[in-house]
């Protein structure tokens, strides 16, 4: 239990960094701040940024000690991996708030989604603005002389023109998916994870890793690659807990069958279905009624797509594996397997 009790106490150092960075976005001298919007601010920040597991924003701190192969980090280097790894945790809240909305999602971490409270609403637009307003403040308040902070801001500008886009294809070909199912492909639902999910999520945290010790991801033949295909795995898991996952684990209630989605499973069903089954699938696919919803889910049951993700999540692994073998740094492989391990057969 070393390692877990490690765990809980990275956690809770990282947690400290949370509120310190909070109190400074709250006393910014660029806005007048009054009771009233001091704790809306307040409010908004904690519902939504420290939420969930973390893993994005941890991961950035341990990716660090990895590369810089040291037992524990300097307090100096602790805390500016861990404002990093709160940047893309700021990020992540934004980019989810705002799907949210889009998604017209109920549950989220366990909690109503933001924007449904009652004296949020719209509100939450603007919410999302303000919160990806404060990556480029908090980057600038700590990261402005050092080399690498012109990178730093390239990187977050560019994945999240990256998400945004992938989260546009998403809601577009949701839209060409209501008129013609087929258009549902495994290549279209690969283009929107890696796109939507996979630069955000194991792209960038390497990424600001790298920058900090004075590297680039680009210099890695290779690994972006990967990153990218293990991205497209997460989003795969992510489709497939959307059905099949416990709401109470995942801390979300499912809608990608309502909500017309491109989804993993969708698109397996497509390809192993008999003309019957097509009809029966296109006729009940995104519908509001859960009898329609329910009569999906049972094909799906029907064309054993538990036991066919059981098979790809096995097969995507192996072949993950073997890629990470063939990088030549040793600390970088044990990133992405660190990476890899902690989503593998992931249930939350
Ligand atoms: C959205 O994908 C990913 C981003 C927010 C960038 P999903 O719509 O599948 O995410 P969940 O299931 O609502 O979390
Ligand atoms: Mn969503
Ligand atoms: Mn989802």
């Amino acid at each position: 239990m070393e390692g877990k009790r490690r765990e809980e106490e990275i956690r809770e150092r990282f947690l400290k960094v949370y509120e310190q960075l909070k109190s400074e976005v709250l006393q910014d001298p660029a806005f007048e701040y009054c009771p009233v919007s001091s704790h809306w601010l307040q409010q908004m920040l904690d519902y939504n940024v420290p939420g969930g597991k973390l893993s994005r924003g941890l991961s950035v701190v341990e990716t660090f000690r990895l590369l810089k192969q040291e037992e524990e980090l300097s307090e100096t280097h602790f805390f500016l991996a861990s404002v990093l790894g709160w940047c893309i945790q700021w990020f992540v809240a934004c980019a989810l708030m705002l799907d949210d909305v889009l998604d017209n999602s109920v549950v989220r971490r366990g909690r109503t989604c933001w924007f449904r409270l009652p004296n949020v609403g719209m509100i939450a637009i603007n919410d999302v603005i303000l919160l990806w307003n404060h990556i480029n403040r908090i980057l600038r308040n700590h990261f402005r002389n050092q080399p690498y902070y012109a990178d730093l801001l390239d990187l977050f500008n560019e994945v999240e023109f990256q998400t945004t886009s992938g989260e546009m294809l998403d809601l577009l070909t949701t839209v060409e998916g209501a008129k013609d199912l087929s258009k549902f492909t495994l290549e279209q639902q690969q283009r929107i994870s890696r796109f939507k999910t996979a630069y955000g999520t194991f792209y960038l945290p390497l990424s600001c890793a790298l920058l900090m010790l004075g590297q680039k991801l680009d210099d890695y033949t290779n690994v972006k690659d990967i990153l990218l295909d293990m991205g497209i795995y997460f989003q795969v898991q992510d489709d497939y807990l959307d059905c099949f996952g416990d709401p109470e684990k995942v801390g979300k209630i499912g809608s990608d069958i309502r909500d017309f989605k491109c989804s993993w499973l969708v698109v397996k069903a497509m390809e192993l279905c008999n003309e019957e089954q097509k009809k029966l699938l296109c006729d009940n696919y995104g519908k509001e009624d859960s009898t329609n919803v329910d009569i999906v889910k049972s094909l799906y049951n029907d064309l054993n797509l538990q036991g066919v993700f059981a098979e790809y999540e096995i097969e995507v692994y192996e072949k993950l594996m073997n890629r990470i073998e063939t990088i030549p740094s040793e600390s970088v492989q044990s990133v992405l397997k660190s990476f890899l391990s902690k989503i593998y057969r992931r249930n939350k």
